[in-house]
């Protein structure tokens, strides 16, 4: 099985950026254990970060063919991209979503998610460890 993972805006701040909200794991920390989680499970693996709303949307396009399933955290566009909806709805991957953060307790303009109606499920608030989970859905089919 083919799992392509895409972290999306300022993910890449990941250790500096607000550690009580998001923890002091950094983003190639995290990185590394979804790679050792996949090559335990027998998974193949491709991790992405974009900034922007085309970069993910490019990153889907390339890795379309390849990828069995999708582990998707949109950042702050889960709350605004009809764009990556779309994109998601066009690849028609399997996709699990995840929030570091317990994004339902949060701000109101965070309640809102356009990826949810396509994920086949949303792991929110676990950390890291919402990733590997989101893995292990996936494997399971
Ligand atoms: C996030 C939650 C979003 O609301 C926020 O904009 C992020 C990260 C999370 O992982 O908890 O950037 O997706």
């Amino acid at each position: 099985m083919n799992i392509l993972v895409i972290h999306g805006p300022n993910l890449h701040f990941l250790g500096k950026r607000k550690p009580e909200i998001y923890g002091t794991q950094t983003l190639a920390e995290i990185n590394s254990a979804i790679k050792d989680e996949a090559d335990r499970l027998g998974i193949a693996i491709r991790t992405f970060q974009s900034n922007s709303e085309g970069g993910i949307i490019d990153i889907l396009t390339e890795n379309a063919e390849w990828a069995d399933a999708l582990v998707i955290n949109p950042a702050a566009y889960t709350h605004t991209s009809i764009a990556i909806l779309d994109a998601l709805k066009s690849v028609n991957i399997p996709t699990v979503e995840v929030h570091i953060s317990k994004v339902d307790k949060r701000e109101d303009f965070r309640q809102t998610s356009y990826i949810r109606s396509i994920a086949v499920d949303t792991v929110s608030g676990k950390g890291l460890q919402g990733y590997l989970i989101a893995i292990d859905i996936l494997n399971k089919g």
